[in-house]
C-alpha cells in the first residue's frame, strides 16, 4: 500500500473530530431542541472550520432522561431528532462534503424504558429476562439494603429497588439499568446494532463508558478508606473524572477488552473505499497505560486521552502529559488522541479562569495540542469561544442536578449562537429561548458575527486547522526536544516548533516563520511571545 492510500485507509490517525451535542446544535423545526436535519443544514460550518469528522451524540429513541444517554431503542431514530431517513440523508451529505460522521453507542446500559428492561421487571426474579440485567437481592434481615456499597457516578446509590424486592444495578440514573455483559444475549444485540449503522454507511462508533461494560464477578464491596467517600458526584468533578479511590470493582475489568475484539472484527469487515470504520473509546482510566490497553491492534483504533484535559495551566504538567501519553501508546501501536473539551466538561477557557485571559489561555492549550501527533476531538462551540453558561437552577435539566444538587453539565450545552442578536441566535426558526436559555449579549460570539471578524476566535480555529494540514500526516508520530523551562513548554514535531507560554511574563522567541499563533489577531510576533499564548514556527529551512 502506498503512503498516500495508507493515510486514506487509516484517516483517523491525524483526523481532527468535531463533537456535536446534537440537541444544542442546531434546530431545523422550531422545537427549541436540535436536530439532525438542523445539523446537516449546518455542515457547511464544519467543512469550513476544516474538520475531517463529526460524532454526534445519541439521538436514537429514548425518553431523554440523560439525554439520549438512555437509549429505548438503538436502531431507530427519536421523534425529537427526526428520522432514519434524515439519519441517512446527514451521512450522505457528509459525505458529500468529505465529512466523517462517527456514531454515539451506548452498550453501558440501556433506558429503563427498553423493552428488555420492561420484560425483565415483568419476569420476576430469576428469569431469562432479569439475568440481561444486573439484578440481586438486597442486604440485611429483609433484604432492604442495597446489595453492595457502589455509589451512582451521578449521585446517591448505584442501586434501586423494584416492587417484588430486588435491586438492579445503575451506575448512571435508575432510568439507565446497567446490562449484564457475562450474558451472551447482551454481545449479540450489540453485534447487531453495529452492523445496522454499518450497513447504513457511518464511518465510527464512539463508545461510551467503555471501560464500564463488565463488572468484576460477584459485585463484591468497594474498598473505601476510612474517612472517605465512595465516588457520588457527577462527571464534572465527581468520580469519573477526580477518583479518589483505587479500589474499582466496577471499572476497568480485563474481560471488557473481549468486547472490544469482537467488535474489531466486526469492524475490519465493513472496511472500504472510505477507509477503516473506526471505535473510539470513552474510557475515564486511572492511568495512561490502562487507557492504552484499549487501543492495542486488535482492539479499538482510539481512546480518548482525558489527561490533556485533566491538566491544570501548567508547562511541567502539559509536559508530564505528552511524555506519558506517547510513552503508554507508542509500544502498543496505536494513535494518540488530545481533547480539552466535550459535553460532561466545564468548557476549558472557564477552566483556566475565564474572560480574556481564560480565552487566551484556552487557545493557546488548543494550538498546542493541534500540533501533537495524533488526532485531536473538539466539542462544538469552542471554535466560538463560548465559556460555560451559568445555568439557573429553574432550567437544570442534568440527571446529576437531581440527584446531588450540584449544577451539573448544562453549563457546556448551551445551544450554539449562529446569528443574531437575541435567542435563539439562528438556532433554530422559533422565537424565543431554545431547551436551556443562551445568555444575553451573545451576539457577539455568533458564528455570522465572528465570521466577518478576522480576529475571532472562529478565524483562529480556522487558520490553525488549515495550518496543520500543512504538517500532520507528514510530521512524523514523535515529539522531540520536549523542554520545559520555567513555565515555557516547547517541542519539535516535525519541521515545526511550538512554543507554549503559561507564565505571566513575555519570552524571547526562537527564530523560525510564524505559522500559526494564538495571540489574537493583529500581534506582531517577533522577538517575544505573550504570556497564556502559543506558536507554531516553521524551521526556515524547512521550507
Ligand atoms: C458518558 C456520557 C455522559 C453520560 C454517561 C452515561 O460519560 O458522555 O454524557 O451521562 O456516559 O451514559
Amino acid at each position: 500500500m502506498s503512503e498516500r492510500d495508507a493515510e486514506h485507509q487509516q484517516w483517523w490517525r491525524h483526523a481532527v473530530t468535531y463533537e456535536v451535542y446534537v440537541r444544542s446544535f442546531a434546530d431545523a423545526d422550531g422545537d427549541g431542541v436540535g436536530d439532525l436535519p438542523g445539523l446537516t443544514a449546518r455542515l457547511p460550518h464544519l467543512r469550513d472550520l476544516g474538520v475531517d469528522a463529526l460524532w454526534i451524540t445519541p439521538f436514537y429513541r429514548s425518553p431523554q432522561r440523560d439525554h439520549g444517554y438512555d437509549v429505548a431503542d438503538y436502531t431507530d431514530v427519536d421523534p425529537l431528532f427526526g428520522t432514519l431517513d434524515d439519519a441517512d440523508a446527514l451521512v450522505a451529505r457528509a459525505h458529500e462534503l468529505d465529512l466523517r460522521v462517527i456514531v454515539d453507542l451506548v452498550p453501558n446500559h440501556t433506558s429503563s424504558e427498553h423493552p428488555w428492561f420492561r420484560a425483565a421487571l415483568e419476569a420476576g426474579p430469576g428469569s431469562p429476562e432479569r439475568a440481561r440485567y444486573l439484578f440481586r437481592e438486597g442486604r440485611g434481615a429483609d433484604g432492604s439494603l442495597p446489595p453492595n456499597n457502589w455509589r451512582s457516578v451521578f449521585g446517591g446509590a448505584a442501586w434501586t429497588r423494584v416492587p417484588d424486592g430486588q435491586w438492579y444495578l445503575h451506575l448512571f440514573d435508575s432510568s439507565q439499568p446497567d446490562l449484564n455483559w457475562r450474558n451472551p444475549e447482551v454481545g449479540d444485540m450489540f453485534e447487531s446494532v453495529l452492523r445496522f449503522w454499518l450497513d447504513r454507511g457511518v464511518d465510527g462508533f464512539r463508545i461510551d463508558v467503555a471501560h464500564g461494560l463488565v463488572k468484576e464477578e460477584g459485585l463484591r464491596d468497594q474498598v473505601v478508606p476510612e474517612g472517605s467517600e465512595p465516588g457520588s458526584a457527577a462527571p464534572t468533578g465527581g468520580s469519573m473524572i477526580e477518583r479518589t479511590l483505587r479500589d474499582e470493582p466496577m471499572w476497568d475489568q480485563p474481560e471488557v477488552h473481549e468486547v472490544y475484539r469482537r467488535w474489531r472484527r466486526v469492524l475490519d469487515e465493513y472496511a472500504g473505499p472510505r477507509g477503516d470504520r473506526i471505535l473510539v473509546a470513552e474510557a475515564w482510566t486511572q492511568t495512561p497505560e490502562s487507557m492504552a490497553r484499549f487501543v492495542r491492534p486488535d482492539e479499538m483504533h482510539q481512546a480518548f486521552n482525558f489527561s490533556w484535559l485533566l491538566a491544570p495551566w501548567s508547562a511541567e504538567a502539559f509536559a508530564a502529559v505528552v511524555t506519558g501519553t506517547l510513552e503508554a501508546v507508542g509500544p502498543v501501536g496505536g494513535s494518540p488522541t488530545w481533547v480539552l473539551s466535550n459535553h460532561d466538561v466545564i468548557r476549558h477557557p472557564t477552566r483556566y479562569g475565564g474572560g480574556p485571559r481564560g480565552l487566551a489561555r484556552a487557545r493557546a492549550a488548543t494550538l498546542t495540542m493541534l500540533a501533537l501527533p495524533g488526532s485531536a476531538y473538539l466539542y462544538q462551540g469552542e471554535e466560538l469561544g463560548l465559556e460555560e453558561v451559568d445555568v439557573a437552577p429553574e432550567h437544570r435539566t442534568d440527571p446529576s442536578w437531581f440527584r446531588t444538587g450540584e449544577a451539573g453539565r448544562d453549563g457546556c450545552r448551551v445551544p450554539l449562537p449562529w446569528d443574531g442578536d437575541a435567542a435563539p441566535y439562528g438556532f433554530g426558526p422559533g422565537t424565543g429561548q431554545p431547551w436551556l436559555p443562551q445568555p444575553a449579549g451573545w451576539g457577539p460570539r455568533s458564528v455570522a458575527a465572528q465570521q466577518a471578524d478576522p480576529g475571532s476566535t472562529l478565524a483562529f480555529y480556522r487558520a490553525a486547522l488549515a495550518a496543520r494540514r500543512t504538517f500532520a500526516t507528514t510530521a512524523g508520530e514523535s515529539v522531540t526536544d520536549l523542554r520545559v523551562e520555567g513555565a515555557v513548554l516547547s517541542f519539535r514535531r516535525g519541521p515545526v516548533t511550538v512554543v507554549l507560554n503559561c507564565g505571566s511574563e513575555a519570552v524571547p522567541l526562537p527564530p523560525g516563520e510564524v505559522l500559526a499563533s494564538s495571540a489574537p489577531a493583529g500581534t506582531v510576533l517577533s522577538r517575544d511571545l505573550p504570556a497564556d499564548c502559543a506558536v507554531w514556527l516553521r524551521d526556515p529551512a524547512a521550507r
